[in-house]
């Protein structure tokens, strides 16, 4: 078994090899190096991330056979599609090619981008589940991030491979994204092993706001980080506005955008209220209460009930009531959680 996963792993190797050959040094890669070039990837970011190209024909299955590989493990490597007669075929065509690599830098599977939109088709495919690809725990990235993450002692999570390699290119090197899937807890162990500070910075469309609020209350509930929120000016992301501003300008908003989860929190809430209507805005101030309520420090909660205060013109003396009442309703809760949990707790001494 041991055997088979190496086995596997040289296939993804070579694979790799040959794709990104053909994106750099032949004729049918002209068209996706233009592609990369226009958005402004580097050829030292092709070599870094080993990009490569899957051309429209059949490439790796020939390959393969020429080298009498085991036709069990091409089955099993997710590289290619089988027919009913169990015949292969490549899995990837017509697509760059952004090879995933564990955290040892060896390659176990890929995702491939079209070069053109087509509704029809999704723009992302990744590799499907095998033995050495698991969704769930690959962070694309992390052994290039690991040592930037250690120095910098901060992970930088990115929505999409494009932010990350944009990123990096810039020369912010502490970042990571997940596998198109959303954020999961094993993940997170992973994160938590290398440092205690996250920045959630995912795209500044409505998409990518509700999960930057998933994957925060996820870091607070499955981890022991200080998170943060980086987001871009004007709904767009990381990678646009590299492409728009240049590297120094990235690299500044990295910095300056940074952002406590309660002040994230409290900008994605407004967006959902009308606040020309009086109505709107007291239930605005109402649900940034409940937000506020819950921070355990007695001097961020004023700073924000400060900030709150002076939005709205309100009352800081009447502000702080009710925040207080809120507060005694959680604490309640809270207590009401705890005794019933020292019940259970001491069933099975009873018994
Ligand atoms: P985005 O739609 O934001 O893509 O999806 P992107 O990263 O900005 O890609 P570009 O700039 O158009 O090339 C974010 C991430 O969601 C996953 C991918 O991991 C992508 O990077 N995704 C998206 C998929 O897995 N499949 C899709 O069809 C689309
Ligand atoms: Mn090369
Ligand atoms: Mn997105
Ligand atoms: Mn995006
Ligand atoms: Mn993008």
């Amino acid at each position: 078994v041991h055997t088979e996963k190496n086995n596997l792993i040289q296939l993804q190797e070579e694979a790799a090899k040959l794709y990104h050959h053909v994106l750099v040094n032949t004729e049918l890669g002209v068209p996706a190096l233009k592609y990369l070039h226009d958005r402004k990837i580097t050829d030292d970011m092709i070599e870094t991330f080993n990009l490569g190209f899957a051309p429209g024909q059949r490439l790796l299955k020939p390959f393969f056979e020429n080298k009498k590989a085991d036709y069990q493990l091409l089955r099993k490597s997710g590289l290619f599609i089988e027919n009913s007669d169990g015949e292969l075929s490549d899995r990837f065509t017509n697509r760059i090619m952004y090879p995933i690599r564990n955290d040892s830098s060896k390659t176990v599977g890929f995702s491939g981008r079209i070069l053109h939109k087509d509704p029809d088709i999704p723009k992302y495919l990744n590799s499907p589940e095998t033995s050495i690809f698991n969704k769930r725990k690959i962070i694309y990235n992390i052994d290039l991030a690991k040592p930037s993450i250690r120095n910098e002692q901060n992970l930088i999570l990115f929505e999409g491979f494009m932010d990350v390699i944009s990123a990096y290119q810039a020369g912010v090197k502490n970042g990571v994204a997940s596998m198109g899937t959303s954020l999961t807890n094993e993940q997170i162990y992973q994160f938590n092993q290398l440092t205690n500070q996250v920045y959630v910075c995912y795209d500044g469309d409505n998409p990518g706001q509700k999960a930057t609020k998933r994957a925060i209350s996820l870091l607070g509930d499955e981890g022991q980080f200080t998170v943060g929120v980086i987001q871009m000016p004007n709904g767009i992301d990381p990678d646009e506005y590299r492409r728009k501003y240049g590297n120094d300008k990235f690299k500044d908003a990295i910095k300056s955008a940074r952002e406590t989860t309660v002040s994230f929190e409290l900008r994605f809430l407004k967006t959902q209220y009308d606040l020309s209507n009086d109505e709107e805005k007291l239930n605005y101030v109402d649900a940034a209460l409940n937000v506020i309520a819950k921070i355990d420090k007695p001097v961020e909660r004023s700073v924000y009930l400060k900030q709150l205060s002076d939005e709205f013109e309100l009352d800081m003396n009447a502000l702080t009531v009710q925040c207080k009442q809120i507060r005694s309703t959680f604490i309640n809760k809270r207590q009401r959680k705890q005794v019933r949990m020292l019940k259970t707790d001491t069933v099975p001494e009873v018994l």
